[in-house]
């Protein structure tokens, strides 16, 4: 595994080398804006993950859930302008098309869903700052740790809810 990454790096390092190299991001400017829309994707299925939750979910906690799921809208949605506004400001469109939301059939697995979202979201948001850095974008760099620091409090409020849901 290990061995077979590090053929990969070795790959994209000489691909990155005849772009005209980048600092070993390991993603050209074009592949960044690439991902950056993915980011923003991301960003605009968690807004309707979000809306449809609060509005689908049922039972003994709706109300406390409802108040919840909408409480997370505002930050998504800010983040998807921080990201859209970014990629225009790098020569980039912005997407219009979500990423996919995920069915849920029940209050705990919408947190279920939610929580493994915001932690891939973490996942790509420290990737994606390494490479900012690495092209150069250092002011989106420290915006991205503003992300980051949102999407934990996203992931560990949820984690205490389902942790209360699980004992309680
Ligand atoms: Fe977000
Ligand atoms: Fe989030």
């Amino acid at each position: 595994m290990a061995k077979k990454d590090k053929k990969k790096n070795d790959e994209n390092g000489g691909a990155d080398r005849g772009n005209g190299g980048n600092g070993g991001a390991g993603v050209t400017q074009e592949q960044f804006l690439e991902l950056l829309n993915v980011d923003l994707a991301h960003e605009f299925s968690a807004v309707i993950l979000y809306r449809t939750y609060a509005s689908e979910v049922q039972g003994q906690w709706r109300m406390e859930l409802r108040q919840f799921f909408e409480a997370e809208i505002p930050d998504e949605l800010g983040h998807a302008q921080i990201l859209a506004d970014k990629i225009v400001a790098l020569g980039g469109r912005p997407t219009t098309i979500p990423a996919e939301v995920k069915p849920a059939k029940d209050a705990r697995e919408m947190l279920r869903n939610a929580l493994d979202d915001e932690i891939d979201t973490i996942q790509r948001y420290v990737t994606r700052r390494r490479q900012a850095e690495a092209l150069g974008h250092y002011g989106l760099a420290v915006e991205f740790d503003d992300l980051i620091r949102d999407e934990s409090t996203h992931r560990d409020s949820i984690q205490l809810i389902l942790k209360r849901w699980d004992t309680g």
